[in-house]
């Protein structure tokens, strides 16, 4: 079984997963919802927001999302309900584990899909070979993942440096790779992807006008001190709960300056299993 996540599923941690779309988050993917009927695997699906996006688009092909907290599985299936889309299945499941999943063999899926999850393991290899293995000769393995390191922001507020590299250090602590949205490609290749299989991307999200600062800024603020992440830093020894209330005044700083901009580099990649 994995571990925790860093952030666990607290709603100042929910309130940025289920503003995703497949618009504002997969975009990339697209150009490969070619068929009605696909059937994909959606890996570390959180609160389902863009799983259930993903399935209102092939109406007659089916989703199966999984996610080792159950708690998030649940809400993932009130969201299904509310929006009427039944062509989706959410277990609660860990990608390492995918044997004992209901219905799941090798070559089993058109699309493979996780957004945000590499990161987080401990053995991003791993899951991708598995995710490989699960994948149609002829589907596709679609990951996409921040690089905290690529993420930039104006102006350069004192306290924003000290954010980053405490977010590293407890990510990295995690055994997690919080800077491997520019190395998806690397870890598709020791998977066992030939170079020429690989297709490579970026998707930005930008938050600057008021609204954006709020939602950004805010949900920075409140995860530093209510989510998980407060206690995997201070247990840690990374950070004390000083470092931490001012890491909340700086996030909101950033959040009142009318000037104010951040932008997150996510890496996107599209891995093609051959026929
Ligand atoms: C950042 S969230 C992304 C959620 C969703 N994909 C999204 O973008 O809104 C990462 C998710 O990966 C899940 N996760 C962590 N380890 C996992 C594993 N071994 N197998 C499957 N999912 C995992 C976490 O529980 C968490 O919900």
């Amino acid at each position: 079984m994995s571990k925790p996540y860093i952030h666990g599923h607290h709603s100042s941690v929910l309130r940025s997963h289920t503003w995703r779309t497949v618009e504002n988050s997969c975009a990339h993917l697209l150009p490969y919802l070619t068929s009605p009927s696909l059937n994909i695997l959606d890996v570390g699906c959180g609160p389902g927001t863009i799983t259930v996006d993903l399935a209102s688009r092939i109406p007659q092909g089916s989703i199966l999302a999984i996610d080792p907290s159950a708690e998030v599985i649940e809400k993932a299936r009130k969201h299904a309900q509310e929006k009427n889309v039944s062509n989706v299945r959410f277990e609660v499941g860990d990608i390492f584990d995918w044997k004992a999943l209901d219905g799941v063999e090798e070559a089993t899926f058109d699309i493979v899909h996780a957004h945000q999850v590499l990161q987080h393991l401990q053995d991003s290899l791993s899951a991708l070979q598995v995710m490989k293995r699960l994948t149609k000769p002829g589907g596709i393995v679609a990951v996409r993942d921040v690089d905290y390191s690529a993420c930039t922001w104006y102006p350069e507020i004192e306290g924003m440096r000290e954010w980053l590299d405490l977010y590293i250090r407890v990510a990295q602590g995690l055994k997690g790779d919080p800077n491997i949205g520019k190395k998806l490609h690397a870890v598709a290749i020791q998977a066992g992807f030939e170079r020429s299989e690989i297709e490579t991307s970026v998707g930005t999200w930008t938050f600057s006008t008021p609204e954006e600062r709020a939602f950004w800024c805010g949900l920075w603020a409140d995860r530093t001190v209510q989510s998980s992440f407060k206690s995997n830093a201070i247990e840690s020894g990374h950070a004390t709960e000083a470092d931490l209330q001012r890491i909340v005044e700086t996030w909101r700083d950033l959040e009142g300056r009318e000037d104010g901009w951040f932008t997150v580099m996510n890496g996107q990649i599209i891995c093609h299993v051959k026929s």
